[in-house]
């Protein structure tokens, strides 16, 4: 029996056996009774999903403007469908300024001009709901844009009814509120002239952070989410949600600090009582999922908001493997050991009543085969596949950014005018501009880091602008290997990547195994190759990945021994082996062939 009938039938006795002691409630007898537990972990829809983000400005263009658009969306909801994802995560939708392309919100009830109408949006939530998949929305209320009609109000006196809405302060000795920094450079305080104080604002200027410590706030966000939620909307993708509590005193960094300003920002006083108290509010009353975008808070801490006994969120987003190849905002050279360590350290920090994400992209990072993998014309499909492989067979719920399914690579950038973020060209102003740093530094840093190279339009099909727009030009531009990169391509392919995903994704849906087994790093300290076990009481499955270009005669740890292959990159055939002869980025999935009693790993 498959995974997901396994599933269905243990839900659907559960609601008979639910219908009958709801029977017996009548008569005075005890009610709920939980679903029977896998390995510990309750089963629920959302850890079970695989996740599919949409970034809406570069996935389809069909109003011919050069920005992607809900409409575009909807077209293409098949393609995504066919991948097998359940899940879609919309980045912002909303009506925006676009400082920071929709993570300034100036409406949060309107959609985007340049995205459609409500229409449209209703539109693809009736084509994502027909399709039997889900639709998560990015909640950005740390900040709103600064064109928000609340912060309009805000900033025109001090004692407007607004004005509390935000974070106000007076300057200190002539100078700003404290010497925090924004993400995108320069202070965190931008002065006012209009009542002569200073807005706090952790990104740009045009993103001022609302005032969590004002009820008034909490309960318009709450009634926003229940906006959506009342669409019909499946959940929340919550953007740096740990900052919305700030230490009160706004104390300068300290003095030996290390320039790791989400440290300081995450996590202040109240944040876990404003997340329950959301929770309670509105979470709690629907069927739905929530991942908080963690930024800065550290492993210890993640238990407090995700065990499922708190009441906060369902999972969160930690960035300790996708930052891997970042220090300070400057690449860095990373190892296969240092990533193998993250996921062993987050594994062991939570138990059966938490849970995990998967990944190593977005809008916000490079391109997973870039960044990870090896983009060369001889890698550029293996290597992606072995990413593809780890991101579906670990634990947690995986999230594919749109385009890594066809090995979509970082942008060649050349010069600051290819560049459309904000945070390069403040960063540009902040460093070239002041002789800093060299131009040519800046921009070989910016090619390996920008954010902009997750942000270059989906590549479709070979016909101009890779079949995103009918634009002469596109808001950024499209990668020039579109011609061989491009989805058209990839569906003729049957050994294509966006294939192989569809291979995986199908088999972690019929693995429980692979869900919510145990996990276990069985050979930490190899430098190429990553070999690990997923284990569900007797059902156990090897996997075993190399991590580079070179040829390995692995001879797997003692006790273990592979068995049937279920799936593998490069068509291999070695079964029943304890050596296994990798090829250049090598991927493959097997049965363990011993018990896992015998070989230690439970
Ligand atoms: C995190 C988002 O992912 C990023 O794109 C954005 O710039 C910041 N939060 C500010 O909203």
């Amino acid at each position: 029996m498959s995974f997901s009938r396994n599933v269905l039938v243990a839900c659907a006795s559960l609601a008979l056996v639910a219908t009958a002691l709801a029977a017996q409630d009548a008569t005075g007898s005890p009610a709920q009774t939980p679903p029977p537990a896998l390995n510990g972990y309750q089963p629920r829809w959302w850890k079970e999903a695989v996740v599919y983000q949409v970034y809406p400005r570069s996935f389809k263009d069909t109003n011919g403007d050069g920005i992607g658009d809900l409409k575009g969306i909807t077209s293409e909801l098949d393609y995504i469908q066919h991948l097998g994802v359940n899940v879609i995560w919309l980045s912002p939708h909303y009506d925006s300024p676009n400082a920071d392309n929709g993570y300034d919100i100036r409406n949060y009830r309107k959609v985007m001009t340049e995205f459609g109408t409500m229409a449209d949006f209703d539109e693809l939530l009736k084509g994502i709901k027909q399709r039997n998949m889900k639709l998560v929305l990015d909640l950005v209320v740390n900040h709103s844009s600064d064109e928000h009609a609340w912060f309009v109000e805000s900033r025109k006196s001090k004692d407007n009814p607004y004005r509390n809405y935000y974070i106000w302060r007076p300057a200190k000795n002539g100078k700003e509120p404290n010497n925090w920094t924004s993400f995108f450079s320069g202070s965190a305080w931008k002065l006012d002239p209009t009542t002569g104080e200073y807005y706090l604002h952790l990104f740009a200027e045009k993103q001022p952070d609302l005032n969590w410590d004002n009820p008034k706030v909490r309960h318009e966000v709450y009634d926003l989410m229940k906006f959506w939620l009342d669409k019909g909307v499946d959940g929340f993708r919550m953007d740096v949600i740990p900052f919305v509590s700030k230490d009160p005193a706004f104390p300068d960094f300290p003095a030996n600090f290390n320039g790791r300003a989400e440290y300081i920002y995450a996590a202040g006083p109240h944040m876990h009582e404003y997340l329950q108290e959301m929770n309670r509010e509105v979470l709690s009353k629907y069927d739905v999922m929530t991942v908080g975008e963690a930024f800065g808070v550290t492993l210890q801490e993640t238990p407090l908001l995700v065990d499922e006994r708190r009441h906060e969120l369902n999972m969160i987003f930690n960035f300790d493997a996708v930052r891997l190849d970042q220090q300070n905002g400057r690449w860095r050279d990373w190892t296969l050991p240092e990533l193998k360590a993250i996921y062993t350290r987050q594994d062991r920090g939570l138990d059966a009543h938490s849970w995990n994400t998967v990944f190593l992209s977005n809008h916000d990072n490079p391109r997973i085969v870039s960044a990870f993998g090896n983009d060369s014309a001889a890698y550029r499909v293996p290597s992606a596949k072995v990413l593809a492989t780890m991101l579906l067979t670990l634990k947690g719920t995986p999230f594919v950014y749109q385009g890594d399914e066809l090995g979509m690579t970082d942008y060649p950038f050349k010069s600051i005018e290819d560049f459309d973020d904000i945070a390069v060209k403040n960063g540009w102003k902040e460093y070239v501009l002041t002789r800093r740093v060299s131009a040519e530094d800046f921009l070989a840093n910016m090619r390996k880091t920008s954010r902009d190279n997750a942000r270059t339009p989906m590549q479709w099909d070979n016909s101009p602008n890779a079949g995103f727009t009918t634009a002469a030009k596109p808001w950024l531009a499209v990668n020039s290997n579109y011609p061989e990169v491009n989805a058209r391509q990839a569906g003729e392919d049957p050994n294509s990547i966006y294939h192989y995903y569809r291979r995986l994704i199908d088999l972690r849906r019929r693995t429980p195994a692979l869900v919510y087994g145990n996990y276990k790093d069985v050979d930490p300290a190899h430098p190429k190759v990553f070999a690990y076990t997923r284990t569900l009481g007797k059902d156990a499955y090897l996997v075993v990945l190399n991590f580079s270009s070179d040829a390995i005669s692995y001879s797997l740890p003692a006790g273990l021994k592979a068995g049937r292959l279920e799936t593998a990159n490069l068509g291999n055939s070695e079964e029943n082996t304890t050596t296994l002869h990798l090829k250049a980025w090598d991927g493959r999935v097997y049965r363990l062939a011993v018990s896992p009693s015998r070989a230690g790993i439970n």
